[in-house]
């Protein structure tokens, strides 16, 4: 009998792990950079014209930061945020957000010697543990404004202001700003134990974590998106029925303002917003395509009692004067706002893109090592100029250079070969026209500068 010899046993290669961005996280590339880009410099802009100064923070900060000022018992802080404790024992968190950042760089700086009023804005990465899902990210941007030391109820109405023209100046023209007034420590008791007494006449109705919330933290049952408890709501007390009457008296001088400067408005009786800090004043800011509005903002109007789901808010705010305080800083009045800039990307793909067109820029094309040492110098002195240029230095092919410029859309193609080296020219294609010309170095770039400056005009 044969004898049947044993295969050796083959180990099986475990299949590489794919490695992929973390649950709710996302590259930002491609036509998306430019859409952000060209968000941050609105946001510069506006931040200039409006007198804010831009303050650069840590991602991470003191855990108990948030706690304190976002608040126990909100959602960011009771489930969404990213803590860490350090090797040295230091319970840290990633930002859920700005203000509580600015406000204790505004302490530990001594922001509070400097003139009065202080402006201060940011940019960059937030994180909430949140279930993602549209336009909710565990990673996002914010671009924040927070405006310390005046408790004019203009200061209101220019923080509104200024978060509704950034919007239009990125091109989000249907705005629809949510304004209401949650009063100040003393009406919101009263409002409190209002909500408390409905909420408890429905208590079977509610949700676990409003059941929860009506016992830990009753403002927030108002911010749960539950379908039954977003009906509860629709009953439920309003919050400018408690207003004491400085509060009230603030918030009709902002509303004043607001007619004034022809901002529209919605009035949202419900409106607190899911952190703990406000006072008065809070607002937030929706598209109307979004909220099923034909026209962009009616003043002084209510707010729709939407049947469909609440739409995403593209931005929020609101005053918040206690808080300083409350973190062991001077008395401090202060309002700010934060926009989502993932959303408003969002918002402005698809009008943007639509109307895209490519910065005009300019192909270096080279053929041969005498050209690429020439393209190595004249690449330096096109960026002195400013201009666009696009190049693979490591291709010999003329016809794979042209059609990667085709690629590009580049405006001309500047081509050095054996001969140009040798008589020091480039040849100057017009990608366009496909007319070519001689150039001298030394006049390349006054002649480019020339050129580019007609083709942005055309664009
Ligand atoms: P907030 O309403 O929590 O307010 O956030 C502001 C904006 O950030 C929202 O309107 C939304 O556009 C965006 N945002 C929030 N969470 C997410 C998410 N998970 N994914 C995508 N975008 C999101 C604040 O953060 C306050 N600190 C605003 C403020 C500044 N109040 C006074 N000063």
């Amino acid at each position: 009998m044969a004898e049947i010899k044993k295969q050796p046993r083959v180990k099986k290669e475990k299949p590489q792990k794919v490695f992929q961005a973390p649950r709710g996280m996302h590259d930002i590339f491609g036509p998306d950079t430019a859409l952000f880009e060209e968000l941050r410099m609105a946001a510069t802009a506006c931040a200039g014209s409006y007198g804010y100064q831009y303050i650069e923070l840590p991602v991470i900060e003191d855990r108990d930061l948030f706690v304190r000022s976002v608040g126990t018992g909100t959602d960011i802080v009771d489930k969404e945020m990213y803590t860490l404790k350090t090797q040295g024992g230091d319970m840290l968190a990633l930002r859920p957000e700005f203000t509580a950042g600015i406000v204790r760089a505004y302490m530990q700086n001594g922001m509070q010697n400097l003139p009065q009023p202080v402006k201060l804005w940011a940019w960059g990465p937030a994180f909430r543990h949140d279930n993602p899902q549209a336009g909710r990210y565990r990673q996002f941007w914010q671009a924040d404004f927070e405006f310390f030391g005046a408790d004019h109820p203009i200061a209101d109405a220019e923080a509104i202001q200024l978060a509704v023209k950034l919007a239009e100046s990125y091109g989000i023209t249907d705005v629809c700003v949510y304004v209401n007034s949650i009063g100040c420590t003393e009406c919101r008791g009263n409002y409190r134990k209002a909500l408390k007494t409905y909420y408890r006449s429905k208590s079977r109705k509610l949700c676990p974590d409003c059941k929860r919330r009506l016992s830990t933290n009753a403002l927030r049952l108002l911010d749960c998106k539950n379908e039954q408890c977003v009906l509860i709501k629709k009953e439920a007390p309003e919050t400018t029925e408690y207003l004491c009457k400085n509060c009230s008296d603030h918030f009709k001088k902002v509303l004043t303002f607001l007619d004034e400067a022809k901002i529209g408005y919605f009035l949202d009786p419900y409106l607190v917003r899911g952190l703990d800090y406000y006072n008065r004043t809070v607002f937030e800011l929706k598209s109307a395509r979004q909220s099923g509005r034909n026209e962009s903002t009616v003043e002084g109007d209510q707010a729709p009692q939407a049947e469909q789901k609440e739409p995403l808010s593209f931005g929020g705010g609101g005053r918040y004067d206690y808080l300083m305080k409350m973190l062991g800083g001077p008395d401090t009045p202060a309002v700010g706002f934060a926009l989502g800039v993932d959303r408003m990307v969002e918002l402005a793909r698809d009008e943007k893109l639509k109307n895209a067109k490519p910065e005009p820029n300019v192909y270096l094309v080279q053929i041969g090592d005498a050209a690429r040492m020439e393209a190595l110098r004249l690449i330096e002195e096109l960026r002195a100029a400013g201009i666009k240029l696009f190049f693979d230095l490591s291709r010999d092919s003329l016809k794979a250079q042209l059609r990667s410029a085709d690629r590009e859309q580049s405006v001309y193609a500047l081509i050095i070969g054996q001969k140009e080296v040798l008589d020091q020219e480039v040849i100057v294609r017009d990608m366009q026209t496909g007319i070519q010309e001689s150039i001298p170095y030394a006049k390349l770039v006054e002649a480019m500068k020339a050129r580019m400056k007609q083709k942005t005009k055309a664009k």
